[in-house]
């Protein structure tokens, strides 16, 4: 069959190797997903139930359940007070990565993308015959600004920003995030911000740039903090010309979100999510100092991910080494156009946790 010459541009080929390797794992001590430990907490999965039995399994507005979206202008009123034209529900962020990116970029347009990035970034933008600009991060993972402007063409249309981050954990900082939001304001061009992992800060309160950045799009979820990541609702909020054209794009593609997780978000906005901060931040630190000491590697902030570079300078070569071990990561190609770090994601039980740490650090110590 004739497969349309733009999936060839997709490629999944890195992350297939490490599934493939990781088959014949038995019980792996699995440090490579991107979704918390724990289940859904149990009274949302009640509303969720509930709405089911009251009939709410039609479809909803394209744009989302007016309850949905108002809450979701609530929480974000301490960055910016948007109106109901201003936001949107999508399917997770996933959806709304996609919308944004359909509704913003044209063929041969640019968009510069910190490098380590989110996988999604990358495929989409080169999907839609766009060009990804890879921004290297500095050595703690900040952008550093003055490269940012050095990258900067006539055709470059928009800035990717995800903070907290995947693979690296850090939050951008305020400072640099107001330098970002100048240099874009300079240029006339459009800030998209992943913030997924917001409700995933330890030491640091994560900074959204659509504090003081008007044309920023924020990407935000549930998948993460609620652990919803099956149910698949997240938002999306920014200027109301590119909402329009999400919306309208969404009647075609997803439709809606699914009926009853958006009431079930409703209720998860009310819902306490401190305990797992709190539970995570003690993840943080045993994998950040468990490592520190035999890894060249960066505190993570946020998120639950840690970004070492890899010993041996090779993360395709550690990181097989490490599953020849029977812990599952995963090499830092995936995330970058590099193959020098390993992306290990926290999201295990402690006991796991640390015999995972033990593991990495006498392979470590072997270099
Ligand atoms: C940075 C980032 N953005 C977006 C997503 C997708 O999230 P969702 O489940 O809301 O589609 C993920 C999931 O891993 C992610 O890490």
């Amino acid at each position: 069959m004739k497969i349309a010459s733009r999936m060839s541009v997709v490629d999944s080929s890195g992350i297939r190797k490490v599934f493939d390797l990781a088959k014949n794992m038995k019980n792996p001590i699995n440090l490579s997903i991107g979704q918390p430990d724990f289940d859904i907490p149990d009274p949302l999965k009640e509303t969720a139930y509930e709405a089911i039995r009251a009939g709410h399994n039609r479809y909803t507005l394209t744009q989302g359940i007016p309850e949905l979206r108002e809450k979701v202008r609530q929480r974000l009123k301490e960055i910016k007070s948007f109106t109901a034209e201003e936001v949107m529900i999508t399917s997770g962020v996933s959806g709304g990565i996609f919308l944004s990116f359909m509704a913003l970029l044209d063929p041969g347009d640019e968009i510069i993308v910190p490098d380590p990035y989110f996988v999604m970034y990358k495929h989409l933008s080169r999907l839609l015959g766009a060009v990804p600009k890879y921004l290297d991060l500095d050595d703690q993972f900040q952008i550093d600004t003055d490269r940012l402007k050095s990258m900067i063409t006539p055709k470059t249309k928009a800035i990717l920003l995800n903070s907290p981050s995947n693979p690296t954990g850090v939050i951008t900082k305020r400072e640099v995030l107001r330098e970002i939001a100048k240099i874009a304001g300079e240029h006339g061009l459009l800030i998209i911000s992943d913030e997924i992992y917001d409700g995933f800060y330890y030491d640091t309160e994560y900074v959204s740039i659509g504090e003081f950045y008007p044309n920023t799009i924020i990407l935000g979820g549930f998948s993460k903090e609620y652990a919803m990541t099956g149910w698949r609702v997240g938002y999306a909020a920014g200027p109301a010309e590119v909402l329009r054209e999400m919306i309208k794009l969404q009647q075609y593609t997803f439709v809606c979100a699914p009926s009853f997780a958006q009431y079930a978000a409703v209720d998860a906005l009310d819902f306490d999510t401190s305990i797992y901060r709190k539970n995570y931040t003690q993840k943080r630190d045993i994998i950040y100092n468990g490592l520190k000491d035999s890894f060249d590697v960066v505190k993570p902030d946020g998120a639950f991910y840690i970004f070492p570079k890899a010993p041996g300078g090779s993360g395709t070569a550690f990181s097989t080494k490490a599953i020849e071990k029977n812990v599952l990561i995963i090499p830092g190609n995936v995330f970058s156009e590099k193959d020098t770090h390993i992306r290990i994601a926290f999201t295990a039980t402690d006991e796991e946790l640390q015999k995972g740490v033990e593991i990495l650090t006498k392979l470590a110590q072997q270099y």
